[in-house]
């Protein structure tokens, strides 16, 4: 059997090559959306939609909010390719099929890789509904050794030890505050470092208060392996977290971290996301 299972160079060849055949659109951008975040996807001209389970070595979307998909389009002009739904560690794939398709925007010619996530706030001046821009991470799995990059490396995607400090593109985070606060978004926009885990029981309080305490605004199960493939083959990130709920942090506290709460929060603020996002893209590379 194969170590490396999902995401090795042919696999990934494969998948990108029949996409390519299956599409005009040679996307430069590539998106995914996170828990209720997939409104995006739905914004893209002339798009063209292929399910999962149609494109070979995808995995399959499992999580309610995902709706599933991958969405070749333009947005603002700009050739994309859209995740609508990603996978997770939780949901029992090999840690390689869950960040297969960052490889695969990559042989299909994306540079730029834009993430969103709905995230707990573990900072206490977060409030729900607040957009966080991600400037770095903490990858917990990864102090367990369980990072995407572990196994043989193929030096077509990229080094064996991958620099990580600039792993958030900082002239992207520059350009998402202009245009948040042309937008009016200041109130709600806010930076920070996003923790990820593996899900899916939610944190404990004494989890929460760790991860706190080690620097931690905001924590989820996702985007930060899907960064981590990315930034080994050369593409620049930009994620931001949508603060859904905030964590429990003392004893006495009443609230329950829930997923029907995160899809609610989401689809309010996901059409402010959303302009966000496209607005970034509009400006991307033209100023
Ligand atoms: Cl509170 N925790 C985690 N791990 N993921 C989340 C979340 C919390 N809220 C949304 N996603």
């Amino acid at each position: 059997s194969d170590i490396n299972s999902g995401g090795n160079y042919e696999e990934c060849r494969n998948t990108a090559d029949w996409l390519l055949n299956h599409t005009q659109v040679r996307p430069t951008v590539g998106i995914v959306c996170g828990s209720g975040l997939g409104g995006l996807a739905g914004m893209l001209k002339d798009p063209q939609v292929f399910k999962y389970s149609d494109i070979p070595n995808f995995p399959r979307s499992t999580v309610h909010g995902h709706a599933g998909q991958l969405v070749f389009g333009t947005l603002k002009g700009k050739p994309c390719v859209c995740m609508q739904g990603r996978f997770h560690l939780y949901e029992g794939y090999p840690i390689q099929k869950i960040t297969l398709p960052m490889r695969v925007f990559k042989l299909m010619g994306v540079e730029t890789v834009i993430l969103t996530n709905a995230a707990g706030g573990l900072n206490q001046d977060f409030k729900v509904g607040d957009i966080m821009i991600i400037k770095d991470h903490v990858n917990m799995p990864g102090f367990a050794g369980n990072n995407p990059l572990a196994g043989p490396n193929d030096d077509r995607f990229g080094v064996r030890f991958p620099c990580m400090s600039d792993a958030y593109d900082r002239e992207l985070q520059q350009l998402a505050h202009e245009v948040a606060t042309e937008l009016g978004y200041s109130d709600f926009l806010r930076e920070g470092v996003y923790c990820v885990l593996g899900g899916p029981s939610f944190e404990t309080i004494a989890e929460c208060r760790m991860l706190h305490r080690l620097g931690g605004d905001a924590v989820g199960m996702s985007t930060v392996h899907e960064v981590i493939v990315a930034r080994h083959a050369g593409m620049r990130c930009f994620a931001m977290s949508l603060i859904t709920n905030r964590s429990v942090m003392d004893y006495d506290s009443q609230e329950r971290a829930n997923h029907e709460e995160v899809l609610e929060t989401s689809g309010q603020r996901s059409k402010q996301m959303e302009k966000l996002v496209t607005t970034m893209l509009d400006r991307l590379d033209n100023n």
